[in-house]
């Protein structure tokens, strides 16, 4: 497989995941109105389908999503660039553990997408997400990540037709 199949199947892998779970946070109800979180903000691309298909999935009548953003450093496309109010700017590891207390409500849907070209560092911070991530999640989110995250809590979800084991991660948190 060449390198450009690989990342177009990464993508596609990655849409599906993120159309996924907002199908299912969509069906939820208890979590109508609960945020989203995306770890990673890259240049945008993740956030912008989020913003996309959130507000395709909920129509006029229901209020708009809010989508929490961490993002060491932001350097996206300025379209792709939430309000301050809603951006967490700086490492993960400073931001997660206090990030309840500011977006005021536990998420119905978290995307990581936190993976670097260097595997240990990468590993080193999926190893800090996972559990930091835990205490952000509401009953019966939904987590979408492009590493295998250890969320306390939560169990893998199997992946949508077409997605290959290990292209990307889903997660469920238990329902309380
Ligand atoms: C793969 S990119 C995200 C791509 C993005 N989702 C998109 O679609 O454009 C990973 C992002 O995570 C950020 N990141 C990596 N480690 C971080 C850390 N420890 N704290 C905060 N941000 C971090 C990087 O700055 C980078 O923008």
């Amino acid at each position: 497989m060449s390198r450009l199949d690989s990342a177009i199947r990464r993508l596609q892998a990655q849409r599906a995941c993120l159309d996924w779970a907002v199908g299912e946070l969509a069906a939820l109800p208890d979590l109508a109105t609960a945020p989203v979180l995306e770890l990673g903000l890259g240049n945008g691309r993740t956030y912008d389908h989020l913003r996309d298909r959130l507000h395709d999935a909920h129509g006029d009548h229901l209020p708009n999503r809010e989508i929490f953003v961490f993002e060491r450093k932001v350097a996206a496309h300025p379209d792709c660039v939430p309000d301050a109010a809603h951006l967490f700017e700086g490492d993960f590891r400073d931001n997660l553990p206090n990030a309840l207390a500011r977006i005021g409500a536990r998420a119905g849907l978290a995307h990581c997408d936190i993976g670097s070209g260097d595997a240990a560092l990468t590993k080193a911070l999926a190893d800090f997400v996972g559990p930091a991530l835990a205490p952000l999640l509401a009953p019966g989110a939904v987590v979408a990540a492009d590493q295998a995250l250890a969320i306390p809590g939560c169990q893998p979800v199997p992946l949508p037709d077409g997605v290959a084991v290990g292209r990307y991660h889903l997660y469920r948190m238990a329902s309380g």
